[in-house]
């Protein structure tokens, strides 16, 4: 009889428990890499076992996917999408909010921009849309037809909507999640801060939201388990609200915050959280299923679900889905001949751009040089990418797009492709001529009109420099 245990059921008891450890710590990596642990985004673990899934995005600012130009970047529908994938593989009633801001700046790219991002909403499965001051800036006609078509909800709380026949908006909206254990009833709202519209329309009023919140707050609390709102204003507003309505468990809040985790603040009862622009981060907040408050104390806030910001980084794929939906957008670019409508400017004293085989006779030796380095290619990487129709992206990889006689398209500009002489240099049709000494100064101030943060993260000028340095010319 043995009452002790023998060396080796130590040795078997430890290496079982060596292997729990073990299979503990790889679920975690597992984790780790859907929720993004290793970017220092994440704010709370997400509990293990089915949830529900409130998921929300930011600003889109006009930015469907990132171009590219550095390696670092964030965002982009195609990896949104899939993330939502895998947040939502077992559940299919979640709830996705977009706070408002489709388009960067006003006219015919954004328009077919908004278009496509709202398809994109329609596809990925996005519950509620709140309108802000950029998404107006487009124009009532343009946002009530799209609000009429989409299937995206756009809601305001605070937009007196003076023409419900142009324009179709929610003041607040309830949706119901239903789980085995219960139905939830979720009351989302959502506000524009007015004091980001700059124009006046006939069809809207933008009044305060701490006014025009209060009456839905009195109507919604006692009919949903959990309040949104989706605060198109400064953080400090959206703190403000958060002091005057603790009703509110969750803003969701923007303008101006790219570095969304840095402004997390518990306010009273409620989470107030800027989830970023650009479409670069996804945020999410995972409800337990057994989560009621509708008969409990709504002052009591102890039991808040985890949040968590996401960086929308390269860990995730690229849905096939929006690939095609992007790759549409890039047709109807061309298809509308965008890139003839680009705005230009006069180039000074009837100077023009001429080209680089001009330069090539007098500086032989720099145009071969220059021939071998990534900007003589510039225009065919965007062709590699099919995005040469795209004027946002031609600016940067051509020479003199925004000038009368500079880029137009490949067919009329040939000698334009790529960063040019002329690009540094400037218009080279005097010089040309007299070989004057006074031409064409060039500095780190040029290169940083295309070399800026957001395509060139890396760029240094001394070291940049040296990787295209001319040759020195015999004289
Ligand atoms: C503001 C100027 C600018 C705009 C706009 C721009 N690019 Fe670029 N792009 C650059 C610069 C500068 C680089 C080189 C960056 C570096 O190496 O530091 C670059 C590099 C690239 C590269 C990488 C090339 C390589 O060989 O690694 C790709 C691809 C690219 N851009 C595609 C695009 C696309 C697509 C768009 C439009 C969606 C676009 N760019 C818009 C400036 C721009
Ligand atoms: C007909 C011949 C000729 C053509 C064409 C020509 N250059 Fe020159 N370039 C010269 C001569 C000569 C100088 C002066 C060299 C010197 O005196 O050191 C010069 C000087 C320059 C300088 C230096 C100015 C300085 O700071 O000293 C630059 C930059 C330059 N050329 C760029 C260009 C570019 C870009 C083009 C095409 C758009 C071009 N050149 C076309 C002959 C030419
Ligand atoms: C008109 C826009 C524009 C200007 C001005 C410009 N660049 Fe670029 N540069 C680009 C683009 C676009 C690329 C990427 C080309 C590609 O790979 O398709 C690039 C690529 C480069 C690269 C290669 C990066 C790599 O690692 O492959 C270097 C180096 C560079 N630029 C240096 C400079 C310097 C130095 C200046 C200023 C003296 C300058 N550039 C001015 C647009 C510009
Ligand atoms: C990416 C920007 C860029 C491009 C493209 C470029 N240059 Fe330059 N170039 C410069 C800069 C910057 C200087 C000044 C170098 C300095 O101050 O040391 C310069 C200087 C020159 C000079 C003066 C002589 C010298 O070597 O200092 C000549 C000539 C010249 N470039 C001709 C050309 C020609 C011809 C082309 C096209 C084949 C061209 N450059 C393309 C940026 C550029």
């Amino acid at each position: 009889m043995q009452y002790a245990p023998t060396k080796q059921q130590y040795y078997s008891v430890f290496k079982t428990l060596i292997i729990v450890f073990l299979l503990l710590v790889l679920s975690n990596q597992n984790n780790d890499r859907l929720y993004g642990n290793e970017t220092g985004k994440s704010l709370n673990k997400a509990p293990s076992g089915p949830a529900i899934h409130v998921i929300f995005t930011g600003e889109e600012n006009g930015y469907l996917e990132p171009c590219g130009c550095s390696e670092v970047q964030l965002g982009g529908l195609p990896r949104r999408h899939s993330l939502i994938n895998l947040l939502r593989k077992d559940d299919n009633n979640g709830i996705i909010l977009s706070l408002g801001d489709i388009p960067g700046k006003v006219g015919r790219q954004d328009e077919i921009k908004m278009e496509t991002t709202l398809k994109a909403f329609e596809q990925m499965g996005y519950t509620a849309h709140n309108i802000g001051e950029k998404d107006i800036s487009m124009g009532i006609d343009l946002l009530g037809y799209l609000s009429q078509i989409s299937s995206v909800n756009f809601v305001s709380s605070n937009i007196v909507n003076l023409n419900p026949q142009i324009l179709k908006i929610e003041p607040y909206i309830i949706k119901e999640i239903k789980t085995k254990e219960t139905t939830l009833k979720v009351g989302i709202l959502g506000i524009v801060s007015p004091g980001l519209i700059d124009d006046v329309y006939q069809e809207i009023e933008v009044v305060d939201p701490i006014v025009s919140l209060k009456p839905l707050l009195n109507k919604l609390s006692d009919k949903t388990d959990l309040l949104i709102l989706l605060s198109h204003a400064e953080i400090e507003d959206s703190i403000k609200i958060a002091e005057i309505y603790p009703e509110f468990d969750l803003i969701i809040s923007g303008h101006g915050i790219d570095e969304p985790v840095l402004h997390l603040a518990k306010v009273k009862n409620t989470y107030v959280i800027p989830v970023g622009e650009k479409g670069k981060y996804l945020g999410t907040i995972t409800i337990p299923p057994e989560f009621s408050r509708r008969n409990g104390d709504r002052s009591s806030n102890s039991f808040l679900p985890p949040a968590e910001i996401i960086s929308l980084d390269k860990r995730f794929e690229d849905s096939p889905e929006m690939k095609i939906l992007l790759k549409t957008y890039q047709q109807r670019l061309m298809d509308e001949e965008l890139l003839a409508q680009v705005f230009k400017t006069d180039l000074p004293s009837n100077l023009t751009f001429i080209g680089n085989d001009d330069c090539a006779v007098c500086h032989n030796k720099i145009f071969r040089h220059w021939e071998g380095t990534s900007h003589a290619t510039a225009y065919e990487t965007l062709v590699k990418a099919e995005h040469e129709y795209d004027p946002e992206c031609i600016e940067c990889h051509v020479t003199g797009l925004n000038y009368f006689t500079g880029f137009e398209t490949i067919e009329s500009t040939p000698g334009l492709r790529g960063v040019g002489c002329e690009s540094c240099h400037g218009p080279g049709s005097n010089h040309k001529e007299t070989q004057s000494k006074d031409y064409g100064k060039a500095d780190v101030e040029i290169c940083e009109i295309c070399h800026e943060d957001e395509h060139s993260p890396n760029f240094e000028f001394k070291e940049y420099w040296q990787k295209i340095i001319h040759p020195l010319e015999e004289k």
